[in-house]
């Protein structure tokens, strides 16, 4: 009886809330808007004149000229797919998955034996696999760990499902590549994951630490004893160049220090949403919690610098839209739709639905009547800006929509248990 009137109470307030054209309307946006990102995620992977298993980071040639694979931003797209495959539930494109993270894993292993300037710490090639060779910010050490982690988790999802053949003969030989590669420049300065800084970088750091972890975990599983400890050794170092990030008595996490060169220097403020991207795409071997001190107000002095500086942020009524760093001027200096995305994202994992939505409602606000994201939005008068379809932009959505999901099958469970708690009394 008590829970048919919670049911009906529930029904009440939900068509309420449909009226008023409140929550339950973000919710249908945001199954369209998961189709439209699935399909133009996929439009830019494997192009028709590209090697199997490339991602365009966009189809945009020109202003900017973003028709390159890089190895970040491929990464960080197949991130998606594979979490596909981790979902316990059977997918149905569970093959078409499956065939993608193969070509992805071959498309890469041609890559690396190519004789791009900076080895495995090149961060951008051609969609034919040739690596590019004018000047650029180079390397990049974050994209092999980007990848030698992802690769990990694919490696595992195939041990699990009996092929552990086709993990220690086709996916770790690419991951080991990466992963000495990775041991042995820790500490080197690096440009970062902007391509401006090339120096010591927080996020690198926190990239690098999670992928040696997650390899050295893999070459246990392989009965290997010698890399882990290699590769723990390297750890150790690495964590304490991270430390050295953070600055106590401000109680900020300085995202770059160290400037070697590049085209940026200076950032005065040292905030950079870099340092919550770390913290997002290292989730499975975390340096601090999510609800560390020090995260907390490094990610709440973002806020209120990005709030301050894009006027679309002082008119209207939604979560803030969310920059790369204050000082950025990189098409005039605008917020990203990854990284208010990556908000989105933050708040869903601690677990507060109303922050994380204000940060999508944003997104939404922006985004065209057909769902497509672009780069940027402009900081002013809020239309899409740079390159169009940028992969990583819809990456960004789908993970965060993840995150949104799980958070709400949490707190359903947590609203049943409660239910049944008051059943039982
Ligand atoms: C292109 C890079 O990809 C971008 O991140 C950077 O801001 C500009 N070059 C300017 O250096
Ligand atoms: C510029 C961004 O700064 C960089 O992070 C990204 O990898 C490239 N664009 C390609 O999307």
């Amino acid at each position: 009886m008590k829970v048919n009137l919670v049911g009906i109470i529930l029904i009440c307030f939900s068509s309420i809330i449909v009226w008023a054209g409140g929550p339950a309307n973000l919710d249908s946006w945001i199954q369209s808007e998961k189709r439209h990102a699935e399909v133009y995620l996929i439009q830019n992977i494997s192009p028709r004149d590209g090697v199997a298993g490339s991602v365009l980071a966009s189809p945009s040639r020109a202003n900017p000229d973003y028709y390159y694979n890089w190895v970040r931003d491929a990464a960080l797209v197949m991130d998606v797919f594979v979490r596909d495959l981790e979902d316990p539930k059977p997918a149905l494109r569970r093959s078409f998955v499956e065939d993608l993270l193969r070509n992805y894993t071959n498309f890469n292993a041609e890559i690396q034996t190519t004789n791009a300037l900076t080895g495995l710490g090149e961060p951008k090639f051609y969609i034919s696999g040739a690596p590019y060779m004018d000047n650029w910010g180079r390397p990049q050490n974050d994209s092999p760990s980007l990848r030698a982690a992802l690769l990990v988790r694919f490696s595992k999802y195939l041990i699990n499902t009996n092929r552990r053949d086709e993990a220690r003969n086709h996916v770790w030989p690419v991951i080991v590549n990466d992963l000495n590669y990775v041991a042995q420049n820790a500490l080197q300065p690096s440009f970062d994951l902007w391509e401006e800084f090339k120096g010591d970088n927080y996020f690198t750091l926190l990239t690098e630490r999670a992928a040696l972890l997650a390899g050295a975990d893999l070459a246990a599983e392989f009965g290997d004893n010698n890399l882990p400890v290699y590769f723990r050794t390297q750890v150790a170092k690495i964590e304490q160049g991270l430390d050295r990030h953070l600055n106590r008595k401000k109680n900020q996490i300085i995202e770059n220090q160290s400037y070697e060169t590049g085209t940026v220097e200076n950032k005065s403020s040292g905030l950079d949403t870099a340092t919550l991207l770390g913290q997002i795409h290292t989730e499975n071997y975390p340096y601090i919690s999510d609800t560390e001190p020090i995260l907390q107000s490094t990610v709440r002095s973002l806020t209120t610098s990005f709030q301050n500086i894009y006027s679309i942020n002082l008119k209207l009524d939604l979560g803030p839209a969310i920059g790369r760093y204050p000082e950025d001027s990189y098409y005039g200096g605008n917020p990203w739709f990854l990284t208010t995305l990556a908000f989105a994202e933050y708040y869903y994992r601690l677990g507060n639905l109303n922050e994380g939505d204000r940060y999508l409602d944003r997104v939404r606000y922006h985004v065209d009547e057909r769902g497509h994201m672009s780069e940027q939005m402009d900081r002013s008068n809020g239309f899409m800006l740079s390159a169009v379809d940028l992969s990583w932009s819809y990456a960004a959505f789908l993970t965060a929509i993840a995150a949104r999901t799980n958070l709400k099958a949490d707190l359903n469970s947590q609203i049943n248990s409660h239910i049944a708690k008051g059943h039982a009394q």
